[in-house]
C-alpha cells in the first residue's frame, strides 16, 4: 500500500458545462479522500508556472489561453496509489481516444478541451499542489 496525494483540476470547459458534481462524485465513489478543494481562476503567471513542462511546445499558448479563460475547480485527492488510479479514471489526453467509462472518454471530444487534469508523477503532484494550495488548506481527516 502506497498512500499518495495527487492534484486534480476540473478545467474551464468542465466548469462551464456544469460537470463539477459529476466528476467529484466519481472520485468520491472510488474511495479517494478529498483533502482540499477550491475554485480558482488562474492568472497568466500561475498558469505558465503550472504548465511549465510544456513551455516551448506548439500548443503552449493556446493551453495558457484556455486554462485562464474561466475558473477551474482544483482538489487534492489522497489514497492508495492515487496518482495512477486517478490517471486511469480520467483516461488518455485526447478525449476522442479515451475509452468510454473514463471521464475524458465520457465527456470530452478534444485533446485541448479535455475537462480534467491530473498529476502524472509524485514530483509533479508536489509541485502542482503547492501552486494551488497552502499547507493549511490541506486538511487531515
Ligand atoms: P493536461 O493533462 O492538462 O496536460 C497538458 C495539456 O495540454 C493536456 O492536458 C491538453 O489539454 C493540452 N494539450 C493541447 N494540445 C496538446 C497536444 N497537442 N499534445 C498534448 N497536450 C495538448
Amino acid at each position: 500500500m502506497v498512500i499518495e496525494q495527487t492534484l486534480v483540476m476540473i478545467k474551464p470547459d468542465g466548469v462551464k458545462r456544469r460537470l463539477i458534481g459529476e466528476i467529484i462524485s466519481r472520485f468520491e465513489k472510488k474511495g479517494l479522500k478529498i483533502k482540499a478543494l477550491k475554485m480558482h481562476w488562474f492568472t497568466r503567471e500561475e498558469a505558465e508556472e503550472f504548465y511549465s513542462v510544456h513551455r516551448g511546445k506548439p500548443f503552449f499558448e493556446s493551453l495558457i489561453g484556455f486554462i485562464t479563460s474561466g475558473p477551474v475547480v482544483a482538489m487534492v485527492l489522497e489514497g492508495d496509489n492515487a496518482i495512477n488510479v486517478v490517471r486511469l479514471m480520467i483516461g488518455p489526453t485526447d478525449g476522442r481516444e479515451a475509452p468510454p467509462g473514463t471521464i475524458r472518454g465520457d465527456y470530452a471530444l478534444s485533446k485541448s478541451e479535455n475537462v480534467v487534469h491530473a498529476s502524472d508523477s509524485p514530483e509533479n503532484a508536489k509541485k502542482e499542489i503547492s501552486i494551488l494550495f497552502k499547507d493549511n488548506e490541506i486538511y487531515e481527516w
